[in-house]
């Protein structure tokens, strides 16, 4: 009796904490991929930028922080039924994230626009900080050195 109400327990504790999300795994394959693509395209962007910060080309990292924000996951390339799917798996503590990785990437890009070398690497920083922060949360899964 005690045992099987403890299986209950856990199981609604389960089930009111999840409300449903399941994070990135709870995604359809294609919509998985489209992130997984994004992620690719953002690391691509991440390592031109570290490249135009050592040689100061202001005007590269103008560019491609620019790019990388508007990447915006939720707002490309995304069918509704898509973006219904993301809105129902990711907890809104990943969209915070990926929104404050975005805005950090704004504000690079503005940085460089001024030509600003601590701005610059302060927002770089930022955005470094915000991929680990959201794998550590979010993609243990994939990165299993973030699990424990
Ligand atoms: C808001 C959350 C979030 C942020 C911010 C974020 N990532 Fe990710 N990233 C993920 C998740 C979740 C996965 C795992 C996806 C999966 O398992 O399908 C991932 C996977 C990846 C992958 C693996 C893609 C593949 O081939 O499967 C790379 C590379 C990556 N991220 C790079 C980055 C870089 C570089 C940054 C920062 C510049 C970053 N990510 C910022 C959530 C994020």
């Amino acid at each position: 009796m005690i045992k099987s109400l403890g299986i209950i327990i856990t199981a609604a504790t389960i089930l009111s904490a999840g409300e449903g999300q399941k994070g990135v795994e709870g995604l359809s394959k294609d919509t998985r991929t489209l992130l997984a693509d994004e992620m690719k395209y953002i690391e691509k962007g991440m390592h031109h930028i570290f490249s135009s910060i050592v040689k100061g080309e202001y005007e590269e990292i103008s560019k491609t922080a620019t790019d990388i924000h508007n990447s915006f996951i939720f707002a490309q390339n995304l069918t509704e039924a898509q973006r219904a799917e993301l809105k129902a798996n990711l907890p809104q503590g990943f969209i915070d994230l990926d929104r404050s990785f975005h805005a950090a990437a704004a504000k690079l890009s503005e940085a460089a626009e001024f030509e600003d070398k601590t701005a610059v690497e302060e927002n770089f920083a930022i955005m470094t900080g915000l991929c680990v922060q959201c794998h550590s949360a979010y993609a243990q899964q994939r990165f299993r050195a973030f699990s424990e």
